[in-house]
């Protein structure tokens, strides 16, 4: 197969949709891996690191669409992408549809078999291409939080680990999932004393067993959650219910009960937010204060640290990516239901449910797309 990797173009996105590990691992298996020239600056690949894999650079992202079989990306095509995919061709990329009836109806008419990242599940009922991202987020939520805390960024003041004689940094975490123990870990990692809330039994418990001597954890209400905030020096928003706006967790009225120049970390902010003066920003600006809380609110947090996060998200698509190319999608799919949830648009028509639901577009089922 010609798998074909163009360069990001959408503002601010420095990931690239293959590795050159990856690039050199298609090649090994036979199919032929075209990438754009410069597709990988962003994240820290040079052309000849894919040359040095095996891969053919082209000139335009027009080439890489024009011959490519497959086309590997991160983000939702752009328009002027979209204008260049044509029938019987394969996308593979996060796609997002749902709030997106513009790229929903350009997609159908491309023609195009899409298969979503967002969408791919696995045996444990997670959604394996999404929790890298996820866990790159947790993990930099108390790095960006601890540089918030400085005096100089507007903070407390606070060091996260304090000092012998000195007490550290207080952290809640609300949301104890892939992001929230994420978070935790590399909270109590730096020296604070962390607690995570979390409303599943079943998660708490997990949490107890594998974390109980790095952090606590308490189960999430109301009045827990206003308690720990009020005397919190940093809190993470990590909280997912999936299909639905986070809920808001801390009003604006709490903010005037907690400690001047604490730190809000809003990660669920791209669900809309789970604290009441969250805002989404953006790498650019990322930090603002109301009634003396700071917030750190960005939306694509991943895309700070887009080395690692091309490199996690590489790991967890590589799979998918090889059956996909050796196998052609209808037997892959086939072969693994867990891709088939994946497959959003096939030749004209939706596959997926909640997308159709969302959209009021009419859907077929997945694997009557696989018999067509
Ligand atoms: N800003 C970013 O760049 C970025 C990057 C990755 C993920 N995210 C977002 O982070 C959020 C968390 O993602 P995740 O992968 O950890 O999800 P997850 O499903 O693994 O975890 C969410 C957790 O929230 C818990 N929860 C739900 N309601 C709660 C409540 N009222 N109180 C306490 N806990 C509650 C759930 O029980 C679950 O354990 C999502 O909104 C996701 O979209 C943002």
């Amino acid at each position: 197969m010609k798998i074909g990797c163009p360069t990001e173009i959408k503002p601010q996105e420095f990931r690239v949709g293959m590795t050159p590990d990856a690039a050199r691992e298609a090649v090994n298996h036979g199919h032929e891996v075209l990438i754009q020239s410069g597709a990988g600056i962003g994240a820290g690949f040079t052309d000849e690191d894919y040359v040095a894999a095996g891969a053919k650079m082209i000139g335009t992202a027009e080439e890489v669409f024009a011959q490519a079989d497959m086309i590997v990306k991160v983000k939702e095509p752009q328009a002027v992408e979209r204008k260049m995919l044509r029938e019987g061709q394969l996308l593979f990329t996060y796609l997002h549809l749902a709030p997106d009836p513009e790229q929903t109806v350009d997609l159908l008419k491309s023609g195009c078999t899409a298969i979503a990242y967002e969408t791919v599940t696995d045996d444990r009922g997670g959604l394996p291409l999404l929790a890298p991202m996820s866990e790159v987020a947790g993990r930099l939520a108390p790095q960006v939080g601890a540089y918030t805390l400085q005096k100089a960024n507007g903070g407390r003041g606070v060091l996260m680990g304090g000092v012998p004689g000195v007490a550290p940094a207080k952290v809640v975490v609300i949301g104890g999932g892939v992001v929230g123990t994420h978070a935790a870990k590399i909270a109590a990692g730096m020296g604070a004393d962390v607690t995570v809330l979390d409303r599943s039994l079943p998660r708490l418990r997990y949490l107890d067993d594998v974390y109980g001597g790095t952090f606590k954890n308490q189960y999430s209400t109301a009045g827990a959650t206003a308690d720990l905030v009020r005397e919190a020096d940093m809190v993470i928003g990590a909280v997912l219910i999936p299909g639905a706006a986070a809920p808001k967790l801390v009003s604006r009225a709490q903010l005037s009960e907690m400690k001047p120049g604490a730190v809000l970390v809003d990660v669920a902010i791209d669900q809309g937010g789970c604290f009441e003066t969250s805002r989404a920003t953006t790498h650019a600006d990322p930090i603002y204060e109301v009634d003396g809380i700071m917030h750190y609110c960005v939306a694509n947090m991943p895309g700070a640290v887009a080395r690692t996060s091309t490199q996690a998200l590489g790991n967890a698509t590589l799979p998918f990516l090889l059956n996909l190319a050796n196998k052609g999608w209808k037997q892959a799919c086939e072969d693994d239901p867990h891709l088939l949830n994946g497959l959003n648009v096939h030749a004209g028509q939706l596959t997926y449910y909640a997308v159709g639901k969302a959209l009021g577009i009419d859907v077929i089922s997945p694997s009557l797309a696989l018999k067509s």
